[in-house]
């Protein structure tokens, strides 16, 4: 069985777009989103601790997908769902506007070269469309290690309907990039919290 078959027969995963209209959004109460969980540590404890919200976890990396929906079966975990996709084409396609309660990224690349930095997540125009998607009043939680990537993202911040709080804060996530950056002596990250101050139509 090739790994396409194997991803399409997991019901955690979402793959193609007749598996996501099985999700009723408007339902579904509590949505949070993560986008590129990785290992799925974070996205896995949010999901244990708030049984009653529904978790989905957005990544490009079908291996990652793989991995995760393992441990979500593994924890007996029901309210995950894995959604293969690059995050900017399922917040344009998939969600709804004002659908989604939390939004987190952690450790994003950070794509440091001049010539990589239209690969970069959080542009002024994907942060538009993220206000867009998010309730009123509600949060995205964006964590680097990056300075550089923090305050180019601050820079794009102006129209975009957030307001915004940044720190720097010390390791607290334990995901396999935080530990990464442990072990080679980054003590401090950078954390920028936005919250949904007013409205942008996309
Ligand atoms: C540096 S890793 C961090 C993983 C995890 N959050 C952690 O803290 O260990 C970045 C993750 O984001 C995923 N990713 C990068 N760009 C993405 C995109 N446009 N859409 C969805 N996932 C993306 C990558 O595949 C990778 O798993």
């Amino acid at each position: 069985m090739d790994s396409r078959e194997t991803l399409c027969e997991n019901p955690v995963i979402i793959t193609d777009r007749d598996a996501w209209k099985e999700i009723n959004l408007k339902d579904a109460g509590t949505i949070e989103v993560e986008i590129g969980f990785g290992s799925g540590e974070y996205l896995l404890r949010r999901a244990s601790e708030y049984p009653e919200r529904l978790f989905i976890g957005i990544e490009k990396k079908p291996g990652m997908i793989t991995e995760v929906s393992k441990r979500v079966a593994s924890h007996n975990l029901n309210n995950i769902r894995l959604l293969e996709s690059c995050a900017k084409d399922a917040f344009a396609d998939l969600f709804p506007a004002n659908s989604i309660s939390r939004v987190y990224s952690l450790f994003p690349d950070p794509w440091p070269k001049r010539k990589h930095l239209h690969y970069r997540l959080f542009s002024s125009e994907y942060l538009r469309l993220l206000n867009n998607r998010l309730i009123f009043g509600s949060e995205a939680l964006i964590v680097t290690d990056s300075e550089d990537y923090c305050n180019w993202m601050l820079k794009q911040l102006p129209d975009t309907g957030f307001e915004v709080e940044n720190s720097i804060i010390p390791p607290q996530f334990d995901t396999r990039f935080e530990r990464k950056w442990l072990e080679q002596n980054f003590n401090t990250f950078f954390r920028i919290l936005l919250k949904k101050a007013r409205h942008i139509e996309t």
